[in-house]
């Protein structure tokens, strides 16, 4: 069920949606964050990084979309990944642990909001706006204000603001982590149906041993100081659903995974 896939010689059919290439990043001439990072996501990529605290997760995303520069190396955006767009010109969206919401607009200004920015009419805005919040089911809570919802529903209002651009990619930065158990099982089905139904591209960061193995189809692991990519660990499609939660093959995955993470994480300690 597991395959382990030596850095970059993953075969896959499916398209390149971007390249990392040697990637370093310093900040302040102290020591590389990340060091010769090399990484190529796939279409329909549900690649998860995976990595103690500090070892330079957001900073990936981060270089992905442009927020950071690297300084040495480069990341590669083949053209083919921004074809067909019609409001987001980049086609990428972005959604981190906090959700970010204006606290004065309700929960369908929000989701607005990044059409607005792309001067897209508030008639125009209207039906996708909607079908965002149904898709999220937060279509009955739309005259909310961010101060009369739970933690899940403001990060469901980020989700469908992200979505509502119409993205081909997403960078989700640790975007359950504040969050209980059952909120996060129920939120991580609703972002797997979403990710098959618009075949997106998904690079995910979390915490969460249990959550890479039950979201992604390939797990990065990234050691510590410098942030070098380790492994990347293939997972099997099966079908996530509440009883794959209970399956042997789901218990041995998150074995196999947090072995993989001490390891790694202990090899630096031992250096
Ligand atoms: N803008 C910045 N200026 C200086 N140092 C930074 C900056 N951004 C990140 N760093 C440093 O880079 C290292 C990696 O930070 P990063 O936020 O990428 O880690 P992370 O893996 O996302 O951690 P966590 O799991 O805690 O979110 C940290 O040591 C941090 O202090
Ligand atoms: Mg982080």
């Amino acid at each position: 069920m597991i395959s382990e896939l030596n850095k970059n010689n993953f075969n896959s059919t499916n398209s390149i949606i971007a390249e990392l290439k040697n990637v370093t990043k310093i900040f302040y001439n102290r020591l590389p964050v990340i060091e010769n990072l090399n990484l190529t996501i796939f279409k329909s990529d549900f690649l998860t990084l995976l990595g103690q605290s500090g070892c330079g997760k957001t900073t990936i995303l981060k270089i992905l979309c442009g927020l950071l520069r690297p300084t040495n190396g480069k990341v590669v955006w083949p053209t083919s990944t921004f074809t067909n767009s019609e409001n987001n010109p980049a086609n990428l969206s972005l959604v981190f642990q906090d959700p970010n919401l204006l606290p004065w607009l309700n929960v369908f200004d929000n989701v607005f909001l990044p059409l607005k920015l792309n001067n897209v009419t508030f008639q125009e805005a209207s039906e996708p706006i909607s079908h965002c919040l149904k898709l999220v089911g937060l279509y009955d809570y739309k005259d909310y204000f961010p101060n009369q919802l739970s933690g899940g529903m403001k990060m469901r209002t980020a989700i469908a603001r992200a979505l509502v651009t119409k993205p081909k990619v997403m960078l989700m930065d640790e975007p359950f982590g504040a969050l209980d158990e059952i909120t996060r099982f129920k939120l991580n089905n609703d972002l797997l149906k979403i990710y098959k139904k618009y075949d997106l591209t998904i690079i995910f960061v979390t915490h969460s041993v249990f959550e890479s193995a039950y979201l992604s189809n390939k797990i990065a692991i990234i050691s510590n100081t410098p942030g070098c990519l380790k492994e990347i660990i293939n997972l099997s499609n099966n079908s996530r659903t509440d009883e794959y939660r209970l399956s042997t093959e789901y218990s041995n995955n998150c074995k196999y995974i947090s072995k993989k993470l001490q390891k790694y994480s202990n090899e630096n300690l031992n250096e």
